[in-house]
């Protein structure tokens, strides 16, 4: 496993990779990797012939400065996490060779950027989609590899890949969920105990709401009702929005159709806002 900090010499590399025919897969993350990360890695170890992990604190898709400089950077132990997976190379640049003096471009996707997240987050997927642009562009993967955790970032990639014409395909992979059920995720490590227990409830919220549309309910008010009340149950918990959407353009429905529908739930523990989904009437 190699660390790369240089874009140049992970363009490079990858170029090279390239043209030896090498299928190049690639899993972008901010670090602080768990479980989830590593469903990614070990499903582009299995499909691809080279792994590429980057690890990139992505300063454009954060609100707040403070959250930036908080979240947790630990690239030692993070390659160390990574060593039993097989990974071929790590891309750790740092903001400076990302960001370069006087960057000035930036990569808007219209409208589903706009919702769910997008309004408690403004301008946050215009970062995701301006680094997964860069990166795409430096290291040109065959396949990308994102978690159906970020449903929204989902969406917002499948559709800046689709308009700008990325040669990249993206590969989903399920939730990755601690046994209480809650979805795993860098900010878990950031609830107190109590919280964490507690915030096992959205799954169940959500695992309710999947019953009753398992068993023909198609109203989005009487499934996120559910939720809501199921949500209520934990005092601790304060629910941030509810919403029963179109998997991919995240306009809101009202009755569950033939299309998959994505429900979509953001719930705050204490300072820790947490997000989660299932997706109603999918085929397997
Ligand atoms: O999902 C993440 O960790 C980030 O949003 C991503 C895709 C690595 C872009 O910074």
């Amino acid at each position: 496993m190699e660390i790369i900090t240089r874009q140049q010499k992970m363009a490079s590399v990858a170029k090279k990779l390239r043209r030896e025919n090498r299928v190049l897969g690639f899993v972008p993350t901010m670090g602080a990797l768990h479980e989830g990360h590593l469903s990614l890695i070990q499903k582009a170890r299995q499909m691809t012939d080279e792994v590429i992990v980057s690890i990139f604190v992505n300063p454009t898709q954060f609100n707040e400065g403070t959250d930036f400089e908080a979240y947790p950077r630990d690239l030692t132990a993070d390659a160390e996490i990574l060593s039993p997976f097989d990974v071929d190379y790590i891309y750790a640049p740092d903001s400076s060779e990302v960001y370069g003096d006087e960057y000035s471009t930036f990569v808007t996707v219209d409208d589903i950027a706009d919702k769910l997240e997008g309004s408690s987050r403004p301008g946050h997927f215009r970062g995701v989609a301006t680094i997964v642009t860069i990166l795409f562009n430096t290291i040109r993967p065959d396949f990308a590899f994102f978690g159906q955790k970020d449903a929204q970032q989902v969406a917002v990639i499948r559709r800046l890949v689709r308009d700008l014409r990325f040669d990249t395909e993206i590969i989903v992979l399920p939730i990755v969920r601690e046994d209480s059920g809650l979805a795993r995720s860098s900010r878990n490590e950031r609830l107190s105990a109590a919280d964490r227990k507690s915030a096992a409830v959205i799954f169940r919220a959500l695992s309710a709401a999947n019953e009753m549309a398992m068993d023909g309910e198609r109203s989005a008010g009487n499934i996120t009702d559910k939720v809501r009340e199921v949500i209520e149950t934990e005092p601790s918990g304060s629910i941030d929005y509810i919403a029963l959407v179109n998997k991919e353009s995240l306009d809101p429905i009202e009755k569950i159709g033939k299309e998959p529908a994505l429900l979509a739930v953001a719930v705050r523990f204490g300072d820790i806002r947490l997000i989660d989904n299932i997706v109603l009437n999918e085929e397997e």
